[in-house]
């Protein structure tokens, strides 16, 4: 079994990725590395803690940074992009695409009593075959490891990002959200060396999830099953209500990446491209640069995938979350 360790800022899409992780039973996860992003860093490890509890899962989780590398200190940089609205609040009523609090039941638990980057150098060092990294929040803990130690690299098989966009943006026109937050972080990584594949929102966007196949999640009859569907309609409910959507799909964006460590062939166009990405803090802030000339690929370190197959996704993750603790 592969050997992984998922970074997350759960976070509804990020839920289910931690669940197709667990359920698939062909991951060997050594811990839960959570990051700050889709809410501050203390909700986004107890939201990861409510859902490894859910399905009895038994896998450490770690709190990491609860900011940016450098953003904040960058003057002219905005992080609080309108554009990027999770929330709105209507006559008291808050719909969210990312839950301040999982709706099922609190953890027991706690993180564990070392900084996740701490984990992840010591994990990644310590590990007998190389790990897989998989970053699906802003890249902070990521970027912070290989300044804090850059002979991980080492011993990483690949990092599998979910972020970025390729003439899209949701975070700004051409911005994705992960990315936007911490483009130091990802630089550092693609400065690496280190083997990279990226899960941009032009594949996300291409497997979007219906509320039928939220309905199809729930009938699975299993606790997975049922807090999956659950966030595919908390995320179209807010989707609508911000005007972003017509309600009625859903990208799963982080479950993607999770996705595409388990099989390959889940992502229909995946090209081996060289990619930066801009921290000059003008309008470009925080876009995945992709490089689309020919004849540059070679050398590249970075693969980028543009479609998914959305029914071979939706089968693997029916499979998995059919797994588990029965309602
Ligand atoms: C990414 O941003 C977060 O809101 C999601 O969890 C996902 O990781 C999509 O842009
Ligand atoms: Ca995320």
């Amino acid at each position: 079994r592969k050997k992984v360790i998922l970074d997350v800022d759960t976070g509804s899409d990020d839920a289910v990725a931690l669940l197709l992780a667990i359920l698939s039973g062909k991951l060997d996860i050594l811990g839960v590395t959570v990051t700050w992003g889709n809410r501050c860093v203390e909700d986004c490890v107890a939201n990861t803690l409510q859902v490894v509890e859910l399905v009895d899962a038994g896998i450490p989780v770690y709190q990491g940074c609860p900011a940016a590398m450098v953003r904040e200190l960058t003057p002219g940089r905005v992080a609080n992009n309108p554009v990027n609205r999770i929330s709105i609040v209507e006559d008291g009523v808050e719909y969210s695409i990312h839950p301040a609090k999982m709706p099922i039941p609190d953890a027991v638990g706690k993180p564990e009593p070392i900084h996740a980057c701490t984990f992840l150098i010591d994990a990644v060092k310590k590990a007998d075959s190389k790990v897989t990294l998989i970053p699906v929040g802003p890249a902070t803990n990521i970027g912070m490891a290989f300044r804090m130690d850059p002979s991980i690299a080492e011993n990483i098989e690949e990092v599998v990002f979910m972020g970025g966009a390729v003439n899209m943006g949701n975070a700004t026109a051409v911005a994705e959200a992960n990315f936007f937050h911490d483009p130091e972080a990802v630089k550092i990584v693609l400065d690496s060396g280190v083997k990279v594949r990226i899960v941009p929102l032009n594949a996300t966007h291409s497997a979007m999830l219906t509320l039928e196949d939220a309905d199809e999640l729930i009938g699975l009859g299993t606790r997975a099953g049922k807090l999956a569907g659950d966030m595919v309609k908390t995320r179209a409910a807010a989707s609508l209500r911000m005007g972003s959507t017509d309600g009625k799909a859903e990208p799963i964006h982080d479950a993607l990446a999770v996705a595409w460590v388990l099989d390959e062939a889940v992502m229909l166009d995946a090209r081996r491209q060289k990619c930066d990405i801009d921290i000059s803090g003008g309008a470009a802030d925080g876009q995945l640069i992709v490089d689309q000339r020919r004849g540059n690929d070679e050398s590249s370190n970075t693969v980028v995938a543009y479609k998914a197959d959305k029914d071979r996704f939706f089968a693997m993750l029916k499979e998995a979350l059919a797994r588990g603790p029965k309602i």
